[in-house]
């Protein structure tokens, strides 16, 4: 038998520019993990099982676009097993889904490393970040590769596309409280919308997402001197621009607001936006507070993580 664990993820800065080549800060949320487990089964042929969202059936029975079953095939694919062993993959995952979490990735990584390893043919990171990758696309459309890639590495990442990773320096611990408006948007319709918008008026929304790329910069630059005040300020702005881009709703501007009146440094939404979740930067002894605030204003669930 073989277990492997991915974690969460929140992106800091940078979601929807990253696709245009902007750069990105995201960090692992190990709060909240998939948990994939493979283990021979007698019944023959390879079973799928994710009680989460309601699937026990045979591989063979699942249609090739299936994420899940996509995945498993990939691997199969990759190590070059062309009969697999009768065995039953097992995934559970307390992320939420289409949240912005990051859940369709932390599940692949942690499917690709668990029947890599039961399979006697463990994968490196390299690999399973780019299998994961491929398993993306049907999650996304045209992702940009952050999730998988803060996932699989499991550090907080300063992320291009089609770039090496670079490790994210911390100069000191950065406490974030993450809120989540308990609607379920698909970061694959919000990334199309904006696609629209670009194809429209190209000139308008490169600007946009250069301005997005300075606070990306600056906020690097503020994480690695420890500067709490003007990451704050940065995550504000950084709002106002996803604002802009009509990726934000109603639900995640009323927790931002609710952080910000409760004493946060700073907040924005998340991830592809429409819904999902929200992040604060807070002061440690405000967590607290903060979390509580966000949940009188509907948050369905809150974390309090620390980066550092
Ligand atoms: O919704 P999430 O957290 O999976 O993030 C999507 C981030 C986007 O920049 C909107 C899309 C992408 O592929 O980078």
């Amino acid at each position: 038998m073989a277990t492997a664990s991915a974690p969460g993820k929140i992106i800091l800065f940078g979601e929807h520019a990253v696709v245009y080549g902007r750069p990105a800060l995201a960090a692992p949320v190990t709060q909240v993990q998939a948990t994939a487990t493979v283990g021979a089964d007698a019944r023959g042929g390879v079973w799928v099982k994710a009680p989460d969202v309601g699937l026990s059936a045979p591989l063979a029975d699942l249609a090739p676009d299936q994420p899940l079953a996509a995945v498993i095939r990939s691997v199969f694919s990759a190590l070059g097993v062309s009969r697999p062993p009768d065995c039953t993959v097992h995934v559970r995952s307390t992320i939420p889904v289409a949240s912005g979490l990051g859940s369709g990735a932390a599940v692949s990584v942690a499917v690709i490393r668990a029947l890599s390893a039961f399979l006697g043919q463990p994968l490196t990171d390299e690999q399973v970040n780019a299998l994961a990758f491929e398993a993306e696309k049907l999650h996304h459309g045209t992702p940009s590769g952050i999730d998988n890639t803060v996932i699989t590495y499991g550090q907080a990442v300063y992320f291009v596309r089609g770039q090496p990773i670079e490790r994210l320096k911390v100069g000191m611990p950065f406490t974030l409280v993450i809120g989540d408006t308990g609607v379920a948007a698909p970061t694959k319709e919000s990334v199309a919308d904006v696609r629209r918008l670009w194809e429209a008026d190209p000139q308008r929304w490169e600007r946009v997402f250069d301005q997005i790329g300075e606070i990306v910069r600056a906020a690097r630059s503020a994480l690695e001197r420890g500067d709490w005040r003007l990451l704050g300020a940065l995550m504000d702005d950084n709002h106002t621009l996803l604002q802009e881009l009509t990726v934000s709703s109603a639900e995640l501007d009323r927790l931002v607001d609710a952080a910000r009146g409760s004493g946060a440094l700073g907040a924005k939404m998340s991830g592809g936006g429409r819904g999902g979740n929200m992040v604060a930067l807070v002061e440690p002894q405000n967590a607290g507070a903060v979390a509580a605030a966000l949940q009188s204003a509907g948050a369905r669930q809150t974390i309090i993580t620390t980066l550092s």
